[in-house]
């Protein structure tokens, strides 16, 4: 029995992996904005308060991206999993309340050591790099919740052409510049396949 249940999981697999995924792309992007902010935070030079006030500006940069994202999952993806998943979409709604306080966290720590003295400002550099990589750490993890849990509990429900559409109400509700902005994003993260299914 073990043997046939071992077998059904990966038919399943290699089923799901033939689906329509509305994260895994996408999600490429993020990353790409989440590490990039990382390291500019680990080049800055502190002691400039021109440097602090260029890592500030890109950090908000960096959140108003990460919103939009999460926006569009609360917005479009979040609800078709609530009607056959519930506790699911209660836990994914969770996480990205969770991350959004964080994302107030590293405003506030931002926007102090912009005003802080030359003195002060390594403390808040110091607490402002280490509160980055924790929120990076939970966004991983919280990505890897959507493409492993998420993903499939909604192919159980959706097909490929709901997938799509959902996809397409997303894409439908980027104003153009913004959109320029992921594709440029996603030009930088995707695969050659990701890429000819975007059609960029
Ligand atoms: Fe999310």
């Amino acid at each position: 029995l073990k043997g046939i249940t071992k077998q059904t999981t990966m038919i399943n697999q290699t089923e799901n992996e033939m689906r329509v995924d509305i994260a895994v792309t996408i999600h490429k992007a993020i990353r790409k904005v989440l590490f990039d902010h990382a390291m500019l935070l680990a080049r800055t030079d502190f002691r400039s308060v021109e440097a602090t006030r260029e890592a500030h500006a890109n950090l908000s940069r960096t959140l108003l991206s990460l919103r939009e994202h999460a926006q569009h999952e609360d917005a479009v993806v979040f609800p078709e999993i609530a009607e056959a998943h519930p506790p699911l979409a209660a836990e994914a709604i969770r996480q990205h309340d969770e991350l959004e306080k964080e994302m107030d966290k590293l405003e506030r720590l931002s926007s102090l050591a912009v005003i802080a003295t030359p003195f002060e400002r390594p403390t808040f550099a110091k607490r402002l790099r280490a509160a980055f990589n924790d929120f990076v750490a939970a966004q991983l993890t919280h990505m890897s919740f959507e493409e492993e849990t998420i993903m499939p509990a909604l192919w159980e429900t959706h097909t490929d052409e709901q997938l799509r559409d959902m996809q397409g109400r997303i894409r439908a509700a980027i104003p153009p510049e913004r959109g320029q902005h992921w594709l440029a994003l996603l030009m930088a993260s995707a695969d050659a396949a990701e890429l000819a299914a975007i059609g960029g």
